[in-house]
């Protein structure tokens, strides 16, 4: 590891840096590139800190029954004895299982299945232990939850007295939990189900019951990778093997809204999702608590052979029934939602709108507005049309406010609103309050998910949605517009692509541009026709801004022709500092302490090799104190110390931008700064730099830059309300700084 790095500022070292000819610009086309190149914003959402650091806002009333996730009241242990994924017990002989990774299933497993009883149907004997009072919430919700399961399958489910046979004893224990099916050998008397505080409703019942009958979670099953996405990041760290995959024969099909899945949240500690669905419209099904599906239905009338019972009990040999639909007790077919019929011959089309009256796709510009309905979770997926990408200005935005969660960390965890390029992968940032009123985010991508959490009953989101030209950008394959979108919606798709050939023969064809991928939230900038040979005489640029995060940049793939330097990439950064790479050289690795940055690619007319991959990695991390925004009042005097100030060496390296936000109106005087910085050549090792005109790039003709060991008063006074504060630190012998500023 410390190898590589040595190396890689061998590597960087070595190519010479060419002087500052760059114009900055910040968020504008660039008038110093020839027409028809390329320039592509890479752009990060303002951070929740950025837009939420106003201390005169006003604090919202709470006064709601905020619904508590059944999850959230599972303790993790119970009587001493380890909860498996969060509201399963298992049993030492389970554990012994799982850990010798035999096969652990929800089907077929005779030995954990209830037994026929004299009726020949598969009886459940159960009692409630005294903890369960007579006409409670909990007794009324097992009553409910028994119910259903015996409506929908052929379960007999038995209150009995006679203690000494296996059988479900409920409680009203810590939290909501179950063995996974009958565990005669270890609980040949009974073994408990605990319906607890909050767990009182008829579908946590019939998911514990679930669970009591050979159920696994959903989310578990050996195919789950194929239609969701698991944040491992999210997931608490004590709750985190509850994510696992397991060995399962699946003979339904996955189902994102059977009874046993989990929400989108469970386990989370920071708020942010630990599950997305791939298919984003999926996302608000996941974690149905309200009754079994189909699916939950037809694989318990699978396990314990109702079917054949039934068929059998109705004189029938065969099925009649199509597809996965078959015959119920009443000797007719039962057929999945999306079939009716008397043989579910007939297919019954998806709603144009989504129940939640939210979840939806987006393709042309119009207004959002958020259904007040409670307990939402919906997506919305936002796709402008080539060469476009989303602008979302947020007419209204009032969710709940933030809470404290687990860490002590401030999350969104009521409501929440999450904006996301690369979905379904990585989850980012959160936001609630009032975050976004009024602010108009522009997203770096074609595609933008909206994934919207309402659980306050006043909140409230309204969204003007519009499409914004990428400078430079020409579609591959010539659309006719969106004219064609307004009557049949079947039949537009093919009428699009097919005017292509005709009409691109007659323009000269496209250049080939250079281009940008988004995995796992890292972007890739990759040179035009990368793989083959890029073309002669091209320029391309990408440009970032962000407000908080630093960034790393990589190479992944790197070859360009190498006489005397005449392709190349440059890297400008802060303070008018560039790099310049040619040649083919795999160990580019640059860190920034400010996202800010600006990449062109540019080649002459001779000789050309494969290009490049590069990767431009945003630095964000939830604990990470050295970007900060820090609201000021009038008047206030301010001590901002650097990581390890006057702690003498440290090894450790820093990447680090504050901005000092004083009210409208007034100015920040820098009064004091005491440097501890290791001096290097032009300070490109350890640097502080200061700007008083909110310009992200710290133009050096506007910027104070510091390197050396001093201690010097009144400094700068800055010409906005705002003071830019950017400091590296690679180097132990670096001991930080202090800077003392004062708003005037
Ligand atoms: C809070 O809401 C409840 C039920 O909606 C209502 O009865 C109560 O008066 C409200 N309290 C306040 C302080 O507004
Ligand atoms: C660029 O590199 C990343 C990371 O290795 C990879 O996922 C991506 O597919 C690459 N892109 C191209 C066009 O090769």
């Amino acid at each position: 590891m410390e190898a590589l790095k040595v190396l890689a500022l061998l590597v960087v070292a070595l190519l010479s840096p060419v002087t500052s000819s760059i114009v900055y610009q910040d968020e504008t086309s660039d008038a110093t590139l020839s027409p028809g190149d390329d320039e592509v914003h890479v752009r990060q959402y303002p951070s929740p800190v950025t837009v939420n650091s106003r201390h005169d806002q006003p604090p919202l009333i709470v006064n709601d029954s905020l619904i508590t996730d059944f999850m959230e009241v599972n303790p993790l242990e119970v009587d001493g004895m380890e909860l498996f994924e969060g509201d399963i017990m298992l049993t030492k002989e389970q554990w012994r299982m799982l850990k010798e990774e035999r096969k652990f299933q929800n089907y077929g497993s005779e030995l954990y299945k209830w037994q026929p009883g004299p009726s020949g149907f598969p009886l459940v004997p159960y009692r409630f232990e005294s903890s369960v009072a007579a006409g409670s919430a909990a007794a009324n919700a097992i009553a409910a939850g028994i119910a259903h399961w015996e409506s929908n399958t052929c379960l007999q489910f038995e209150q009995t007295t006679n203690t000494a046979q296996p059988h479900l004893r409920f409680i009203v224990g810590s939290g909501c939990w179950s063995y996974i099916g009958r565990l005669f050998q270890n609980f040949p008397n009974g073994q408990q189900v605990s319906i607890g505080r909050g767990c009182e409703t008829m579908g946590i019942v019939a998911h514990e019951i679930g669970h009591a009958i050979g159920f696994n979670h959903e989310q578990s099953r050996s195919d789950r990778d194929d239609y969701v996405v698991i944040h491992f990041d999210n997931i608490r760290s004590s709750a985190s093997g509850n994510f696992n995959q397991r060995n399962t024969i699946d003979v339904v099909t996955y189902d994102y809204e059977s009874i046993m899945h989990y929400s989108t949240k469970a386990f989370s500690f920071n708020g942010f999702p630990t599950i997305s669905t791939i298919d984003s419209s999926k996302n608000h099904l996941i974690g149905n608590r309200d009754a079994l599906t189909f699916n939950d239905i037809l694989l318990a009338n699978l396990m314990y052979g109702c079917i054949t019972s039934w068929e059998d009990a109705c004189g029938m040999s065969s099925d009649s029934c199509e597809g996965e639909g078959y015959i119920g007790a009443s000797c007719s077919c039962v057929c999945p939602p999306d079939t009716t019929g008397s043989n579910c011959e007939t297919p019954i089309p998806p709603p144009a709108v989504a129940e939640d009256g939210c979840t939806q796709t987006i393709t042309t510009e119009t207004t959002f507005t958020s259904p007040s309905t409670n307990g939402l979770s919906c997506t919305v997926d936002i796709q402008a049309p080539e060469c476009h990408t989303p602008v979302i200005t947020f007419t209204q935005f009032r969710l709940y406010q933030k809470v404290t969660c687990e860490n002590n960390q401030a999350c969104c965890y009521y409501d929440s609103l999450e904006l996301r390029e690369d979905y379904p992968n990585t989850a980012s940032t959160m936001y609630c309050s009032t975050d976004l009123a009024g602010q108009t985010i522009t997203a770096g991508s074609q595609r933008v998910v909206l994934f919207y959490f309402k659980r306050w009953s006043s909140a409230l989101l309204e969204a003007d949605i519009t499409f914004a030209q990428v400078p430079g950008c020409e579609p591959a394959t010539p659309t006719t517009t969106t004219s064609t979108s307004t009557t049949s919606t079947s039949t537009t798709s093919t009428s699009t692509t097919t005017t292509s050939t005709s009409t691109s023969t007659t323009e000269p064809p496209t250049p080939p541009k250079c281009t940008i991928e988004v995995h796992n939230g890292v972007f890739y900038w990759i040179s035009p026709l990368f793989d083959e040979n890029y073309p002669n005489g091209r320029t391309c640029r990408v440009s970032g801004y962000s407000n908080t995060a630093a960034f790393h940049l990589k190479s992944i793939v790197f070859d360009l022709d190498t006489t005397d330097c005449q392709d190349y990439v440059l890297l400008t950064t802060l303070f008018g500092k560039t790099q310049k790479y040619c040649g083919d050289i795999s160990k580019i690795n640059f860190k920034s302490p400010s996202f800010n940055f600006i990449l062109d690619f540019v080649t002459n007319d001779m000789d050309n090799s494969m290009g490049f991959n590069i990767s431009l990695a945003p630095r964000i991390t939830p604990n990470q104190d050295c970007h900060e925004v820090i609201t000021l009042e009038a008047g206030q005097e301010y001590t901002l110390d650097s990581p390890f100030f006057g702690q003498g060496k440290q090894k450790k390296k820093a990447y680090c931008e504050w901005r000092l936000v004083a009210p409208e109106g007034s100015t920040i005087q820098v009064k004091q700064l005491i440097s501890r910085i290791k001096p290097s050549s032009d300070c490109n090792k350890d640097f502080l730099l200061l700007n008083g005109n909110m310009e992200k790039l710290y133009p050096s003709e506007t910027s104070l830059q510091y390197c050396s060991v001093f201690n010097t008063m009144d400094i700068m006074t800055t010409e906005t309300n705002m003071l830019y504060v950017a400091y590296q630190k690679k180097r132990a012998k670096t001991k930080g700084f202090r800077l003392k500023a004062m708003v005037v």
